[in-house]
């Protein structure tokens, strides 16, 4: 039987309620199905607008076999194109992030525009028509400071995640932000299981000494009900929306994106070991209250955030192999607060640099288990792991409308 068919069996005839089972999780010819059907076809979190901020800025990044460069341009916009050489293929960048006026291909200089255009090929003939190989574009967006992208030819319609999140995250004002600190980690798991652990707290008294002094264990907070019948939850809402700050939880109707403000513990307003702000400079003027909590925004396969009252903390996942991804952190304050002076790196990371470590342990032990022949699907807590649940369910009935979709695609050539 073919691949395509026998994990379309195993996604219609899987036990509701329960992990998935083993290959999903180990298997490098699953994976691989996971990146064409859901990596290379899916909008992707990738970074943000502030980290491209003059003409020339650019950075790069890689997605399975897919070379990124994100570049903006003269025109201030930010673009993305396939970092390969229309010459012989070359990656044209091969640094993380970088300036130029232009993009010079290392191996032969072959030179781009920064909107892609090829200006310079030299001694190509007099008949060479540079117009037909400029750089090829990579469909991308940009939604109030983060940037998304598309590696489909014919990408889906973003508008519906722009319409939903856009007034969430506008009056944070992550445009006008800079990276404070950055971190990426490798965890040696499949992509699946680093959302799994992300998307319950059924873990983190055990695990997170650190977060647990101010992000809630209630399930409610990672669920997927929003809490809405909690009146904590509820009146936490009522006051930041009547700051102009949206707050109610949304879920789109495929599952695939969550927008909601939750409440941290007590008096806390930050991820700090004290519970107070890390950031003397806050991040956006719009926001007027104090004690906003965290609005949480996932969406899926690429990023969690945490937008705070003082800064903001956006996570990219990237999947590296069957069993190793990486997760990349960035602290955003304001653009001109200084360090040192209006926050110190040390206080504004700690918790999550603890917490990302302590995750990547708990993946990595999950992910060694699950390589047992003894191994197999075991139960979700109804209680704490609706949020797993949840992510599980979007993951399966995505895979199954695509390889359905594609099977009926291929039926019609045939
Ligand atoms: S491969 Fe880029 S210039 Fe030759
Ligand atoms: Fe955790």
């Amino acid at each position: 039987m073919d691949l395509r068919d026998t994990v379309l069996r195993q996604l219609k005839n899987r036990r509701e309620g329960f992990s998935l089972e083993q290959p999903f999780y180990i298997d490098k010819d699953y994976f691989q199905l996971d990146m064409e059907t859901i990596w290379y076809r899916d909008w992707l979190f990738i970074g943000h607008d502030c980290e491209a901020p003059k003409a020339g800025n650019y950075f790069t990044v890689q997605i399975g076999n897919y070379a990124v460069v994100i570049v903006r341009g003269k025109d201030g916009v930010i673009r993305a194109f396939h970092n390969s050489c229309r010459h012989r293929g070359s990656r044209v960048c091969t640094s993380h992030k970088g300036q130029s006026a232009r993009l010079v291909c290392p191996y032969h200089q072959w030179t781009y525009d920064l909107d892609g255009k090829l200006l310079f090929a030299r001694h190509m003939g007099d008949d060479f028509d540079k117009s037909e190989f400029g750089l090829k574009p990579v469909a991308c967006e940009s939604v109030a400071g983060y940037i998304f992208i598309c590696l489909a030819e014919n990408p889906l319609d973003f508008s519906l995640v722009r319409a939903q999140v856009e007034g969430y995250i506008a009056p944070h004002r992550i445009a006008d932000a800079k990276i404070a600190h950055e971190s990426t980690i490798i965890e040696k798991g499949n992509w699946k299981l680093v959302w799994e652990n992300n998307r319950e707290c059924y873990h983190c008294a055990a695990n997170h000494p650190e977060l647990c002094r101010t992000y809630p264990e209630n399930p409610s907070v990672t669920g997927t009900d929003g809490g809405a019948d909690d009146p904590e939850i509820g009146g936490h809402w009522s006051r930041c929306e009547d700051a102009g700050l949206p707050s109610r939880f949304q879920i789109d109707p495929r599952g695939q994106f969550r927008v909601a403000r939750m409440p941290l513990i007590g008096d806390a307003e930050s991820y700090t070991m004290s519970g107070k702000r890390a950031v003397r400079r806050q991040l956006s003027d719009d926001v007027t209250i104090s004690h906003i909590g965290a609005l949480l925004l996932f969406h899926y396969p690429t990023t969690w955030n945490h937008f705070l009252g003082d800064h903001s903390i956006s996570f990219r996942v990237l999947p590296l192999g069957p069993e190793e991804t990486m997760v990349t952190t960035k602290w955003l304050v304001h653009k001109d607060a200084v360090e040192g002076v209006d926050y110190n790196i040390e206080e504004l990371t700690h918790v999550w640099n603890e917490t990302n470590d302590q995750d990547r342990q708990i993946v990595e032990e999950n992910a060694f288990g699950i390589r047992s022949p003894a191994y197999e699907p075991g139960p979700y807590s109804m209680v704490h792991e609706g949020g797993v649940m949840q992510f599980v369910n979007w993951y399966a009935d995505f895979m199954i409308d695509r390889l359905q979709g594609d099977k009926a695609k291929l039926a019609v050539v045939a």
